[in-house]
């Protein structure tokens, strides 16, 4: 630990955000590399004449956030590392970075299955980094959950998240498309939840700098309309679901209605669109029959 004062660190956090780029990313690098966390910026700001410890010295810091500007390298992939809900999640450039909207998921799942010692059975289509099923397989201790995804390295960063936040075992992963790995779960599930590619080519095209060029392909692109892939899991979610069971979807921020009418064309009931914190339909909900 390297030990520096208070006012040294504040004139340089000063000089770095003048460069460029956001507090939130800069509180990534303070929080992953340097081992600063915000509440440590919070007792510095209050008392600026005392010491702070720093797992890393101010050049190291300041030389990844030199290339965080120049490349526009998402600072989580620079790091190695990104928080989620409470969770601190490893990630790569193999996984897309889980964005702060889809933490509303779990949410959704606390609203329907309100007791946590529920054993409930449940599966994540497209887990990249795991997010989603490492958080669910914490909150509920009893279920037993499925992870999958097509990309083998994404699963082993997932595994990895699981290994280094649980002592559990209440999670496995697959791989493969969609729903082919889960074929002896036939009618089994009580929940399924997916976040899968969900943008359109054209806009996928457009997308900024440090989204394209680094984050996977692979978790983004959803075909020509962006339906592609909630297409699918729609079609074939009713063999999986018991009678009753939930489908959770995250779409674009205009699909939803979309997403609405396949769920009833499937024979889903109890169809909802739920709003995310900026009040964009972002997820759609449904049960089977
Ligand atoms: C939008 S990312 C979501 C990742 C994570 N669940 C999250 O919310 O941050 C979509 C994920 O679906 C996976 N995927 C893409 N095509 C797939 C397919 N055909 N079958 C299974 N998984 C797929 C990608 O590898 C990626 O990890």
């Amino acid at each position: 630990m390297l030990s520096i004062s208070a006012e040294e660190f504040l004139c340089w956090k000063k000089k770095q955000l003048s460069k460029g780029g956001d507090h939130q990313s800069f509180a990534v690098l303070l929080d992953c590399i340097g081992g600063i966390s915000t509440s440590d910026l919070n007792l510095i700001s209050i008392n600026p004449k005392g010491k702070l410890n720093l797992k890393k010295n101010l050049g190291f810091l300041e030389s990844i956030w030199n290339e965080h500007l120049l490349k526009s390298c998402p600072i989580q992939y620079l790091c190695g590392i990104t928080f989620w809900r409470d969770l601190k999640l490893k990630v790569t450039n193999k996984v897309l970075i889980p964005r702060p909207e889809t933490e509303l998921i779990v949410d959704i799942v606390f609203n329907i299955f309100r007791k946590k010692s529920e054993k409930l059975f449940f599966a994540e289509l497209g887990t990249g980094s795991g997010a989603i099923s490492v958080a669910l397989a914490l909150a509920y201790p009893f279920s037993e959950g499925l992870a999958t995804d097509i990309d083998k390295d994404a699963l082993e960063i997932a595994t990895k998240n699981y290994i280094n936040s649980s002592k559990q075992s209440n999670l496995k992963f697959y791989c493969g498309n969609w729903w082919s790995p889960l074929e002896s779960f036939k009618g089994k599930l009580d929940l399924a939840i997916s976040n899968p590619p969900y943008i359109p080519k054209d806009i996928y095209e457009k997308l900024p700098k440090e989204v394209k060029d680094f984050e996977p392909k692979l978790a983004l692109l959803g075909g020509e309309d962006g339906l592609k892939h909630l297409r699918e899991i729609i079609q074939k979610a009713p063999l999986f679901l018991k009678e009753k069971g939930w489908l959770i979807l995250e779409n674009h921020f205009d699909q939803a209605e979309k997403v609405k009418q396949l769920l009833i064309k499937n024979e889903f009931t109890s169809i909802e669109i739920v709003k995310d914190l900026s009040g964009i339909g972002r997820f759609t909900i449904g049960r089977y029959k």
